[in-house]
């Protein structure tokens, strides 16, 4: 066994996630205060979080994961977009949105002059559920707290949901997608603005509703530039 592999077993041991010698400039407190398993997840760092994410074992779905899908976008967007749970092509690739609905969905960002660069894309799951199944209640309960980190760490300006599961997740409700379009509610945590569109992936199955879903990007838009 070599120093590093020992090393990493006695931290463990110790409940130590990972543990970064200490540089010359480390504020004091994080010497004090290393990261544990036992570090609440709204106590961590953006890349401290992007770290337990990926050895999440809260729920059966790591069993079945390629890898978790984090998130992606500028760690200080003004937009937060949300949707449901990785793909098949997202839990190859680890990014949100690759596949054909995220192909439609960088269309909708573009139609507002937005872009997966310009924003931040995450979904209210981490890892992919098996055959593409929806979330089930207990899944949402355990991985959420990961997704209210990333809305704290980022402050959004709005947040956008797409879809039922998003939606009903942000806005603790169980109303229509039908019937919470249209409004600009607010995230049940923060208070952060938030509005409800349609999934790129019920777009694509459902084009004639591509219309409303205009309608919705272009009050996105006009919320963004009223904040100019
Ligand atoms: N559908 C989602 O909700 N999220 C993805 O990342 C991909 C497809």
């Amino acid at each position: 066994m070599n120093v590093t592999t020992e090393k990493k077993q006695l931290l463990k041991a110790l409940g130590i996630e990972y543990w970064h010698k200490p540089e010359v400039n480390v504020p004091a407190d994080e010497l004090a205060a290393p990261v544990t398993t036992q570090t609440p997840v709204d106590a961590l760092s953006i890349e401290q979080l992007r770290e337990r994410v990926a050895h999440c074992e809260r729920c059966e779905l790591h069993c079945s994961r390629t890898q978790t899908v984090f998130g992606v976008g500028a760690l200080d967007a003004d937009v937060m977009f949300v949707g449901e749970a990785p793909g098949q092509q997202e839990d190859l690739k680890g990014e949100p949105f690759v596949g054909p609905a995220g192909q439609l969905l960088d269309k909708m960002l573009a139609s507002i002059e937005l872009s997966r660069q310009t924003v931040f894309i995450a979904n209210v799951l981490k890892c992919r559920p098996p055959f593409n199944r929806d979330p089930s209640a207990e899944e949402v309960a355990l991985c959420t707290a990961y997704l209210d980190r990333q809305i704290g760490f980022i402050k959004p300006k709005l947040i956008v949901a797409l879809g039922r599961i998003a939606a009903h997740y942000l806005l603790q409700t169980t109303t229509s997608l039908a019937n919470l379009r249209g409004t600009v509610h607010t995230y049940h945590a923060t208070g952060t603005p938030l509005l409800v569109t349609y999934h790129p992936a019920y777009l694509l199955r459902t084009p004639a509703d591509k219309r409303k879903a205009y309608q919705d990007l272009l009050q996105i838009k006009s919320m963004i530039t009223q904040d100019d």
